[in-house]
């Protein structure tokens, strides 16, 4: 019967199985363009029937509500189940794929690391409830900032969760990159390939064109060494202020973008390097063990795979590497206590 009207609606089979999928954060701003899209068959395809399990705090659950209602309303032949929710078990039941969106973002002239002591705490109990309720195998992106070392603590906590199995979202600054590449040759940004970002999610990231291609040509002899390092890497590392200034909000639509980018990638494989910040093994390009930290990455089968033997020896690299890698040990000690 299902399949029958899912047919109709021009879906060809839906799948027997439903996966369950988690967002927290479900009645803020990133959700609300996520939802639609996860809800859509645009992360899972559109034969993958999903069950929606969406958090929020107990003062937001009229507001959720409305999300819920709007969800119905969209009809999705993907969509059994809209579960909205105050409850960690509840969110976090039996899940197979977690967003973790939700936490309080950043204002005018505040870093995101500034919001570590609040939004740090919220990753401990989403770990734990994670640990005692997700599947084994659930895949997890943070999105909450700082969403590197809230991704450290979230995975501290979900102890008998596999640790390649969290990461921290850095495809925003992927795709930025992209986009500021393509304005600048004029070109689709389906032509660029084998951009880089390095580190944290903060304006230490290190997006890097040392190895990108530009319609099959190196990147920099198409672009200048003054636009590189003048115009390119600096927006790129500011861009998040750059639109709460002009939106006076956090981006949004271009976060759930990259956030169904980064998850898609990594459940369906990529041809394309992505960016995202995994857990460091200590022994890749001498960044530290246990930092969640940006690497160029290719993904298959599920698996993501640092890209390996690139040359980062030039001063530039270093430098630059350097600088983020120490700030996120400083962010580490900072949660020392937490990490307890
Ligand atoms: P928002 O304020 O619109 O929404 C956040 C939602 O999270 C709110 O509904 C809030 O009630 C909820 N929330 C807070 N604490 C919670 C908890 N303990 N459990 C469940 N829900 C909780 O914010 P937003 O614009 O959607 O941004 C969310 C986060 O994403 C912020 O930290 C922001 O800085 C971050 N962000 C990250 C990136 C990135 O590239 N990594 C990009 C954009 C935004
Ligand atoms: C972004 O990069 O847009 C987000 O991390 C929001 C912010 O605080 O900059």
């Amino acid at each position: 019967m299902i399949n029958k009207i899912a047919s109709k609606l021009g879906a060809k089979t839906l799948s027997s199985d439903v996966k369950n999928v988690t967002v927290t954060g479900g009645a803020g701003q990133i959700a609300y363009s996520l939802l639609l899209r996860i809800a859509s068959g645009a992360f899972l395809g559109p034969d993958q029937r999903i069950r929606l399990q969406i958090l929020d705090l107990p003062f937001m659950q009229d507001n959720l509500k409305g999300v819920q209602m709007e969800l119905h309303d969209c009809g999705f032949p993907t969509l059994d189940e809209v579960v909205v929710t105050d409850d960690y078990s509840t969110a976090f039941k039996d899940t197979d794929y977690c967003f973790l969106v939700g936490s309080k973002p950043r204002g005018p002239g505040m870093e995101r690391g500034d919001l570590l002591k609040d939004n740090g705490k919220i990753f401990i109990g989403v770990g734990q409830a994670m640990n005692d309720n997700a599947s084994r195998d659930c895949k997890t992106i943070v999105v909450g900032n700082p969403a590197n070392t809230n991704a450290l603590i979230c995975s501290h906590y979900a102890k008998d969760i596999n640790k390649k199995n969290f990461s921290a979202m850095t495809r925003l600054d992927h795709n930025r990159a992209l986009g500021q590449l393509a304005l600048k040759a004029k070109c689709n940004v389906s032509e660029i390939t084998n951009v880089a970002i390095w580190g944290n999610h903060s304006p230490t990231m290190f997006p890097d064109i040392t190895n990108t291609t530009i319609q099959g040509h190196i990147a920099r002899d198409i672009v200048d060494n003054e636009w590189e390092t003048n115009h390119f890497i600096p927006t790129v590392q500011k861009r998040g202020a750059a639109i709460i200034e002009a939106r006076k909000l956090s981006s949004a639509a271009s976060a759930g973008s990259a956030a169904l980018d980064h998850m898609k990638d990594w459940v369906d494989g990529s041809n394309q390097w992505v960016s995202m910040a995994v857990n460091s093994d200590g022994n890749t390009y001498g960044v530290p063990e246990g930092l969640m930290f940006s690497f160029p990455c290719t993904t298959k089968d599920g698996e993501w795979t640092i890209v390996e033997g690139l040359d980062i020896s030039s001063e530039f690299s270093q430098k630059k590497i350097k600088t983020t890698t120490d700030e996120l040990l400083s962010e580490r000690q900072f949660v020392e206590d937490l990490l307890k």
